[in-house]
């Protein structure tokens, strides 16, 4: 082999290697490959030369360039692993998802104007000193009537549209069954209020099958109808934030004696009488009364030794008079635009 022909190989196979190395990509490294060994190669150009080298040259030189030309493979495949490896560590960093940031476009919920207003019941009257009592929404004759002052056949109970789920299990007409469960429970001084669902067989723009009310109830030695007043003005007043008119009508319930409706002055008109408080002014918004000494007897409670009070209110009343809602059924709708004006 002669010195020149040596020195283009060494030549060739420098350049490739510092070609092979300094290639970053697999675009690159695929264009060198194909500078060196493809069709017009240098490599492969110095193969196709074989055939025109004296006889007794051809031998060492076709070695000389298959030496060369496995190195500098060897070389190609080794920088295309390690080009692969750099590239997919490039992929997955520029793909990695931080699982710890918020997402995007995302509506949070909010309460159900119901609830919100429920919470604002329960926490007023539990800086008045109130317990929160629940009781079952299924509820047995005794508890929904009977011990209410409201024996079977009396006419009281036409007031109701009881849902009967046998003849002597009913879905509780109001939450007033839940004072009996508290009385038989715990003894007095209390004061405790009953949040829940009720049911009536009732369907139309002020009335829906199930609604929910808030039961009221305070037992103690000397409780008087001024300190029933006294709550029920400090809560309509914080309840609607402003120093309302309030008045206590004489009423009837089987289970209080005396009993009361409360009214409060229209918050729409401010009393000079709308369509909404049907041109009186005034607003419904709660039952009243002294609890009735038979209710103390049916829990076993001195009738003669305490006295208290109880007083049963709407939460969608409220919630309605509060939002200026117009039609209860919208509470029940689910309807997503009429809710998140709640939010
Ligand atoms: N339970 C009555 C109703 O559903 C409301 C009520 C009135 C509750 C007077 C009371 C009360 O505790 O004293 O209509």
């Amino acid at each position: 082999m002669t010195v020149s022909a040596h020195q283009d190989l060494s030549t060739i196979l420098e350049k490739g290697q510092a070609d092979i190395e300094s290639a970053q990509t697999s675009r690159e490294l695929e264009a060198v490959r194909v500078a060196l060994l493809g069709k017009q190669g240098s490599v492969t150009t110095q193969l196709k030369q074989i055939g025109s080298l004296p006889a007794e040259e051809r031998s060492a030189f076709g070695a000389a360039v298959n030496r060369i030309r496995s190195e500098l493979t060897s070389a190609l495949e080794a920088r295309g692993l390690a080009i692969q490896a750099e590239e997919a560590e490039a992929a997955i960093a520029a793909q990695r998802v931080d699982v710890t940031l918020p997402g995007r476009g995302r509506r949070t919920g909010a309460l159900h104007p119901i609830t919100r207003t429920l919470r604002r019941i329960e926490k007023i009257f539990s800086r008045a000193g109130f317990d929160i009592a629940h009781g079952p929404e299924i509820e047995d004759d005794f508890h929904n009537f009977e011990a209410l002052n409201i024996p079977k056949n009396h006419p009281a109970r036409a007031m109701h549209d009881t849902f009967y789920v046998s003849p002597s299990t009913v879905l509780r007409t109001h939450t007033s069954p839940v004072q009996i469960r508290y009385l038989e429970t715990h003894q007095p001084p209390l004061q405790v209020i009953a949040p829940g669902r009720v049911y009536r067989c009732d369907s139309d723009v002020t009335h829906t099958p199930m609604f929910h009310q808030v039961e009221g109830l305070a037992v103690d030695k000397d409780v008087s109808f001024a300190d029933l007043k006294g709550v029920l003005i400090f809560f309509l007043q914080e309840f609607f934030e402003r120093d309302l008119p309030v008045r206590f009508r004489p009423s009837f319930f089987p289970f209080t004696e005396p009993s009361a409706e409360v009214d409060m002055g229209c918050v729409f008109c401010e009393g000079e009488g709308c369509r909404i408080c049907g041109h009186t002014g005034w607003l419904e918004v709660l039952g009243c009364g002294m609890v009735h000494p038979a209710v103390f007897d049916q829990v076993g409670i001195d009738n003669e030794a305490y006295t208290g009070y109880a007083f049963g209110l709407g939460i969608e009343r409220l919630a309605m008079l509060r939002y200026g809602v117009n039609d209860l059924r919208t509470f029940f709708e689910n309807e997503i635009r009429f809710l998140e004006q709640f939010a």
